[in-house]
């Protein structure tokens, strides 16, 4: 009987381990993955593939698992750091100081190497050639994807699956749903221009600070009074820098904020409605709104077809059928968003947290580690779903 991907990526379970902790030792942050990049080529080089590097001029990189001319299935993993002081005390904690693998990037990475091993082996098993991709910068807009796109990583590519996991699943969970799975991210600065002077002497002035709390109560009224039942939106306003004394009213207030959506259309309403409110109450209220909209990663719209084979690929690994969860769509944004508008395919969420190992702090928490165990479910599910793929 031939054996399960499962059993195949149990059989370098400790290769996996060796992988996440040599990546979560040495973090890169966004940007300057450079030895990260050149550890995961030599990785690949090893293991008797070739490698293209420097990606559209990111430090991002491929290797190719060739069958035949048509279309091939990409695989894709991140690996990039942030940048947090870890706090975890485990030997393998980051020796870089102010950068920290908190999201699992370094357990993506793993896990495609890991894949890219065993699919070597299968190579006259498979009816599509797999592209690999790991893709640098994804923390940090305009991100990874979008270069690599335009140097040429979906060049005769027609799907692509990738995998992130999740602090909130267990081992042996799988996530996912079809349509939005990850919402758009567009960050913004309103700053109000009135007029300062002596706080005792109002009629003076053109007080900013009522018009920016103002301001910041009727931008709630985005959400809760111009959208339909059927849509969703967050408008968070996150900063408020203001003021020098007691007895002075400043000039100028700054607020800062992010507004998540998971419609392209709602998207567009949300962010003109922002822009109208600030400047309009503003004005209303004797001063003025600057406001800048910051453009950000788009929704991410998994294919409906690309899901059920998701599903279908982790039934054949051996996850349990209770196991594969139907989640409903995540506040945070990626860019895997690019890949999607390309081509259709794949994100899924696979299961990392386990509070008996001190695994349940959130991502991007100085405290954030995985279980381990995980990283088998995960390889063998990027060996499954390319295995899996018609001819
Ligand atoms: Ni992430």
């Amino acid at each position: 009987m031939p054996e399960t991907t499962l059993q195949d990526a149990n059989a370098i379970a400790d290769q996996l381990v060796a992988w996440r902790r040599h990546l979560h030792a040495h973090p890169e942050i966004s940007g300057q993955e450079e030895q990260t990049a050149r550890y995961i080529a030599d990785e690949l080089e090893r293991m008797g593939y070739e490698t293209e590097r420097r990606i559209g001029d990111t430090h991002g990189l491929t290797a190719n698992l060739r069958v035949n001319d048509r279309p091939a299935l990409a695989l894709r993993a991140d690996f990039d750091a942030l940048p947090i002081q870890e706090e975890n005390e485990v030997e393998y904690a980051s020796r870089n100081a102010g950068a920290m693998h908190a999201c699992g990037h370094d357990a993506h990475t793993a896990m495609l190497l890991g894949a890219a091993a065993i699919l070597k082996e299968k190579k006259d098993q498979l009816r599509r050639s797999v592209r690999f991709v790991f893709q640098p910068c994804e923390e940090a807009y305009p991100g990874g994807a979008a270069p690599m796109i335009a140097g040429g990583v979906l060049n005769n590519v027609d799907a692509i699956f990738g995998i992130h996991i999740s602090s909130q699943l267990q081992p042996g969970e799988l996530g996912t749903r079809a349509g939005a799975i990850m919402s758009a991210v567009n960050d913004f600065g309103i700053t109000i221009h009135g007029k300062g002077g002596h706080a005792a002497m109002p009629e003076q002035c053109a007080d900013p600070i009522v018009a920016a709390a103002h301001v910041i109560v009727a931008l709630q009224t985005i959400t809760s009074r111009s959208i339909s039942i059927t849509d969703s939106a967050v408008v968070s306003v996150t900063r408020i820098n203001a003021g020098t004394a007691d007895n002075v009213l400043p000039e100028s207030v700054a607020l800062r904020g992010t507004i998540r959506n998971l419609d392209e259309t709602v998207r567009k309403h949300v962010c003109k409605r922002v822009k109208e409110i600030a400047e309009t109450t503003a004005l209303a209220l004797g001063t003025r709104a600057e406001v800048e909209i910051e453009p950000g990663y788009p929704v991410v719209i998994n294919d409906a077809k690309a899901v059920e084979q998701a599903f279908a690929a982790a039934r054949l690994v051996g996850f349990d059928e209770r196991k594969l969860l139907p989640i409903p769509p995540i506040g945070g944004g990626e860019d895997f968003a690019y890949y999607l508008q390309k081509v259709p395919g794949a994100f899924v969420f696979l299961g990392a947290g386990n509070t008996d190992k001190q695994c349940h702090y959130p991502h991007h928490h100085p405290r954030f580690n995985i279980d381990e165990d995980m990283l088998p479910w995960g390889t063998a599910l990027h060996v499954q779903y390319a295995l899996s793929r018609g001819a």
